[in-house]
């Protein structure tokens, strides 16, 4: 039977392509310079679907892809469920982190109990966070370009990832509290890991000796 591992289209995918490599898989063409969503590998029945990072965990959970590449702030978000995390791949290094304008009294707000205004793709760890703060907060969904949030006057702080802290800086926004680091995990569909053990624990076996040490 055919084993599907799914990657993230992206920031991750880059660094995904040599760990591959060092675990013995290699795809038949370059996903980056083909259209072609389904790429069979150097593995017999192993083939790669490249989906959008926060579409992975969705894909496996549900074992249209027995494996796949996924950070820890989606699947933060996604919630876990059907999946086990088996190997910590070290790639994708970032944090997921509160950030509000450098003018913005941050610390102070959340002294006086003022209710803040946040707004991040990654709303259920951020209410989780608030939460546990006691922090009170409206959460604004959105989908991209967080940093614009504050400068267009939609929000008082973002929670999102950082991770060389450029962005931030161009945008004239601070870093105020870290949430959690983050890396990507490889995560295996839990029914397919009893089904198909001998198979599957050698895949999580080969990335595991794959990681950098
Ligand atoms: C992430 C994140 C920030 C940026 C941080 O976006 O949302 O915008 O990277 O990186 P830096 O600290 O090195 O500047 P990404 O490029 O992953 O795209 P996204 O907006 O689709 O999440």
């Amino acid at each position: 039977m055919t084993l599907t591992l799914a990657l993230p289209k992206g920031r991750i995918f880059e660094e995904a392509m040599p760990l591959l490599a060092r675990a013995g898989i290699v795809p038949e063409v370059a996903p980056e310079a083909t259209r072609k969503l389904l790429i069979g590998t150097s593995v017999p029945d192993l083939r790669i679907v490249v989906v959008r990072a926060s579409d992975v965990p969705t894909y496996v959970q549900y074992g249209a892809a027995e494996l796949g590449i996924a950070g820890a702030d989606i699947l933060l978000e996604h919630g876990g469920a059907g999946l086990y995390q088996p190997v910590d791949l070290g790639i994708g290094r970032c944090r997921l982190c509160v950030a509000a304008p450098a003018a913005f009294d941050y610390a102070g707000a959340v002294r006086r109990g003022a209710r803040l205004r946040v707004a991040t793709k990654y709303v259920l760890a951020a209410r989780e966070f608030f939460a546990a703060k006691g922090v009170h907060v409206d959460l604004i969904k959105l989908y991209g370009s967080m940093e614009l949030a504050p400068l267009a006057g939609l929000a008082d702080a973002i929670v999102d990832l950082v991770s060389s802290g450029a962005t931030l800086k161009a945008n004239g926004l601070v870093e105020v509290e870290q949430i959690a680091p983050i890396t990507s995990r490889l995560v295996v569909n839990q029914a397919a890991y009893k089904t198909q053990r001998d198979r599957l624990a050698g895949l999580v076996g080969a990335f595991a000796a794959a990681v950098a040490p």
